[in-house]
Formats: C-alpha cells, structure tokens, sequence
C-alpha cells in the first residue's frame, strides 16, 4: 500500500485543450459566467459564442467585455440560437430548474451551476427532462475534474489508503450580510449549504458514498437561511464525514481523506486546483504534488467544460466522473441538513 501511495499516479487529462470544440451560450451573465467565459477561452477549444440576460444591454456588455460574438436580451432567444450547442446555466440556484428545463427543451446540452438545483426533487425534474430530450446534463461541480482530484480517484480506486475510516473538509467564506443577495435571499436559495456546502458533501461522496446517516446543526441568518452549519455524515460501512461551512468566516478550505494504510491532505482550496501531500499510517510524509499547470482559481473551469465536451463527443448524456444521481443524492442530504438546522424553504 505504502508503495503505492509512495509512486503517484498523474491526472489523466491534465491539459483541457485536447477536448473536441463545441459552441457555448451563456445563460445569466453574472460574476461566475465571466470567470468561466474567460477560462474556456485562455485554457480551452470551446467557444462562448452567445450570451444571454434578462437585459439587452447587460448582454451586450458582458459579449463585449468577454470576446463572445452575439448577445440576446433574453434567455428564450439564447437556447433558440441554432448555433449553440451547449448552455451554461449560471444563475442563481433558485432559477437553475426553470433554466435548465428552458435549455432542454430547446434541445440543447447543458452545464449547470452547482448546486444542480434547490432540492432533490428539482433536480431529479432536470434529470428525466434531459433523459427524454436525449440531451447531456451534468452539474457543474469542477473539482471532479481537477488534476489533482483525478489523483485522489486513483489512489481511491486502487485501494492504496486502505480502509477510508474519515474524510473531513471544511469551506467558509466571509460575505457581507445584504438581504436582497443571493446568498442571503431565501427566495433565491441562499445559505451556506446550498451554495459552499454542496462542495462539501460531494467530497464525502466522492470519498465514501452517499451517507446512511445525517446529522446537522447550525445557525440561522435574520433572513432564516443557514449561515453556519456543522454536518457528520455517516456511510453504511461506518466511514463518518466531519464537514463545517459558514457565510461568517473565511475558513481553510482544506479536505482529507484518511484510512487504515494512509491519508490524502489537499492543499487549499481543496475545491479549485492547488495540490495534495500523501501520508503513510505512520504519519510519514511520502509526497507533496502540487499543480503545476498553471490554471489557478476560476481558470480550473476548464477542466469540467473540456470534459463535458469529450462526453459529448463519445456519444454520453452524463457524466461518468459525477453522475447525475449522484448530484441528485447531494442534494437529498442537503435537503435534510437544511431540515435539521430549520432553514427557510422557498420552493
Ligand atoms: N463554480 C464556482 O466556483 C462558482 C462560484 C460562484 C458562484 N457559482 C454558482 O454560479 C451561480 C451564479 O452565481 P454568481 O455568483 O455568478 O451570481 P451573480 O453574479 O448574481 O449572477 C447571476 C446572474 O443570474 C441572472 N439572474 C437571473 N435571474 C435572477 C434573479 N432572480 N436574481 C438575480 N440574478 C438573476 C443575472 O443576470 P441577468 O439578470 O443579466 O440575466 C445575474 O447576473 C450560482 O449557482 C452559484 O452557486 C459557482
């Protein structure tokens, strides 16, 4: 095992250029839609070719200030676009079921903004809507697709941490607390959960399958969204998850993974490109890998979208790194944690 966690597998598609190029529009031309526009057209093949918002001028300022060749002062006007091959959905998570359902059935692939949509049942609406349209949908949760994530699925599938007893990961961010925002507007889904937390239990997954048990506790902004929770997710063969996440507070941003022959420590953040340092039972540090490909921050979008351009080539409708039940079982935990804690739910 030791060997093995010794000689480091490298990540299989470590260069997002090699995917096929399709034609993207951009559904909600927001702060995450320009990182993304930007990182495909640095780091990739893939083209932003429309953007779409619910203003014509904010349309027209976001192609122009991004390089993308056609902008429409509608969402309906962008999936008619016969030219656009794929939606990015990225709005807020309150708007993400009706978007992408707009998408689809427009008969267009679509990427969508973690969390896939508010609750399980939204999504599973969004799951059986791309299945019937025969459409590829996946969620846009890009530290799956990360070179060093890609480390972690081999030693993970190889065995070489043994027994994975207990997987922990933390993310907080500071946020000005603002009502009306979309982190802190129950109508728009708001809270730590849905929008840092769904990173947190997709590493659980990830690491030890959808739990068995589900135990969260956690505050409460004036709005009623969760603003700090605290959440241990218990898998069926006694691995537990100790997962904590805050609007409050700017935390590590570190995950581990730890079993009975070894134990995966990322760098921070744990959910964008940075890095890994491996250890033996003993506590022995065997390696520390950190990226080297120079795609920092919000450049790591590449991966997920040079990804969904390969599915698409090789004839999928999701994907095989995050399958679209297990974005949908994501969501049934959050669903429950935010029972727990006693979030406001606008549904
Ligand atoms: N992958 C990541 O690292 C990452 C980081 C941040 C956020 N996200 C995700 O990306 C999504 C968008 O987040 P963001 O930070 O980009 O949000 P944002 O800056 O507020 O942009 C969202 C866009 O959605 C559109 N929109 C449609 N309906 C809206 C409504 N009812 N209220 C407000 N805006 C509405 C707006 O564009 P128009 O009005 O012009 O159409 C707005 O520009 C969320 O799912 C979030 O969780 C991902």
């Amino acid at each position: 095992m030791a060997d093995t966690l010794a000689a480091l597998p490298g990540p299989r598609h470590p260069d997002p250029a090699d995917a096929l190029p399709l034609r993207w529009g951009v559904l909600g031309p927001g702060a995450i839609a320009a990182g993304f526009t930007d990182a495909l057209h640095r780091h990739t093949r893939q083209r932003v070719v429309a953007a779409g918002s619910r203003s014509a001028e904010r349309a027209r300022a976001f192609a122009a200030a991004h390089g993308v060749e056609r902008s429409y002062g509608s969402y309906e006007a962008l999936v008619a676009d016969p030219e656009v091959e794929v939606v990015y959905v990225a709005t807020p998570h309150s708007e993400h079921l009706a978007h992408a359902l707009l998408a689809i059935a427009a008969g267009k692939h679509v990427l969508i903004e973690k969390p896939m949509a508010v609750t399980a049942d939204q999504s599973r609406r969004i799951v059986e809507a791309a299945r019937a349209a025969g459409v590829f949908a996946m969620e846009a949760m890009w530290t799956r697709y990360l070179p060093q994530t890609d480390i972690v699925r081999q030693l993970l599938a190889d065995g070489a941490l043994g027994e994975v007893r207990l997987v922990t990961a933390d993310f907080g961010g500071r946020s000005r607390y603002d009502p009306a925002s979309r982190l802190w507007h129950p109508a728009l889904a708001g809270g730590a959960l849905l929008d840092l937390g769904v990173y947190l239990v997709s590493w659980s997954s990830f690491a030890i399958g959808p739990p068995a048990g589900i135990v969260a506790t956690g505050t409460l902004a004036p709005t009623g969204v969760d603003d700090q929770v605290a959440l241990v997710l218990s898998s069926a063969h006694g691995a537990q998850a100790l997962l904590s996440t805050t609007l409050l507070a700017s935390t590590p941003s570190l995950a581990t993974i730890s079993g009975s022959a070894g134990r995966i420590e990322t760098d921070s953040p744990f959910w964008g490109p940075s890095g890994l340092r491996v250890f033996d039972s003993d506590g022995t540090l065997l390696s520390h890998w950190r990226d080297p490909y120079g795609r920092p921050h919000r450049d790591g979008m590449a991966y997920e979208a040079a990804a969904l351009a390969r599915y698409v080539a090789e004839g999928r409708s999701e994907s095989p790194l995050h399958p679209l039940a297990e974005a949908v079982d994501t969501l049934a935990t959050i669903d429950e944690a935010r029972r727990q804690v006693g979030a406001t739910r606008v549904e």
